[in-house]
C-alpha cells in the first residue's frame, strides 16, 4: 500500500469527482490519501471528505498564498479544527518568495504563527517553502519545532542534509521525473527513512502523464523514479515511506 501524503483533493478539478479518483486511486494500491488544506474554506471540505470515506485523512492551515485573504481570528479558527479526529497535521503552511502572492511582510508572522501553534499541540507540520531557505530555516529554528515535512522540497541536496540533521522529514512529488539534476541528487542524498511521498495532485502531473490533471493514483510513478534514483526495489520504496507516513502523521 502507498500513502498519497499530500493531494488537494478539495480543488476542482478532483472535487468534482472525488468519488472516482478516490476509487482509481484504491485500486492502484494508493490506499490512504492526506487532504492538504490551504485556507480555512478547504480545510472545511477537506473534513468533509475525510468524514465520508475511511482511508482520507485533512489537514488544516493558511498558506502563504492565501494569508493576504485571513479574517481576523483566523488563527483559534485554525485551532478549533485541529480538534478534529481525522485531522492530522497543521498544513500547508510556509513561505513562497517565489510567486509572491502575499506580502512578504505577513508571510513571516503567519507562518510563525502556526508553527508556534504546532508546537504547542505537538501536531506535524507540513511545510510548502519556495526560493525561502534560509528564512523557512531561520523561522523553524526560532520557533524550536522540528516535527514537519519539507513538501515538494525543491531546494538543493544539501539543504535537504541540514534540516535532516534538524529532524524533519522531506517528500517529494512527480518534481522527480521532470529530469532536474537538482532534484535527483537530493532524492539520493534523503535517507529512504526520511522520506515520503505525494502528489501535489491536482497540479504537478509525472512527466508520463504530463499535459493532465494529476491525480493520487500516480503515487507509484513517483515511487518508480525514487526507487530508480536510490537503486532500491519499488517494493521496498513502498513498504519503508508508507511506514514512515503512518508513523509522521499518526495514521
Ligand atoms: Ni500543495
Amino acid at each position: 500500500m502507498f500513502i498519497d501524503t499530500h493531494c488537494h483533493l478539495n480543488y476542482q478539478p478532483l472535487l468534482k469527482n472525488a468519488e472516482a479518483f478516490l476509487e482509481e486511486a484504491y485500486n492502484n494500491n494508493v490506499q490512504k490519501i492526506i487532504c492538504v488544506a490551504t485556507d480555512i474554506q478547504n480545510t472545511l471540505t477537506a473534513i468533509k471528505l475525510a468524514d465520508k470515506y475511511d482511508f482520507v485523512y485533512a489537514t488544516a492551515g493558511f498558506h502563504p498564498h492565501d494569508i493576504k485573504l485571513a479574517k481576523n481570528g483566523w488563527l483559534e479558527e485554525i485551532e478549533r479544527l485541529l480538534q478534529h479526529d481525522k485531522v492530522v497535521a497543521i498544513g500547508e503552511i510556509g513561505i513562497d518568495f517565489y510567486r509572491d502572492y502575499s506580502p512578504r511582510e505577513l508571510q513571516l508572522p503567519f507562518f510563525t504563527k502556526q508553527l508556534e501553534l504546532a508546537k504547542s499541540l505537538n501536531i506535524p507540520v507540513i511545510i510548502h517553502n519556495r526560493n525561502a531557505d534560509n528564512e523557512t530555516r531561520d523561522i523553524i529554528n526560532k520557533v524550536d519545532y522540528y516535527n514537519s515535512v519539507l513538501h515538494c522540497f525543491g531546494s538543493n541536496a544539501e539543504y535537504a542534509e541540514e534540516m535532516i540533521k534538524n529532524g524533519l522529514h522531506i517528500s517529494f512529488t512527480g518534481n522527480v521525473t521532470y529530469g532536474s539534476k537538482k532534484t535527483e541528487k537530493a532524492v539520493k542524498a534523503v535517507p529512504i527513512e526520511k522520506l515520503m511521498l505525494e502528489t501535489d495532485a491536482p497540479f504537478l502531473s509525472p512527466a508520463s502523464k504530463r499535459g493532465k490533471t494529476n491525480v493520487p493514483a500516480n503515487i507509484p510513478l513517483i515511487a518508480e523514479k525514487i526507487a530508480e534514483l536510490k537503486e532500491i526495489s519499488i517494493d521496498e520504496v513502498e513498504l519503508i515511506t508508507t511506514e514512515n507516513a503512518v508513523r509522521f502523521f499518526n495514521l
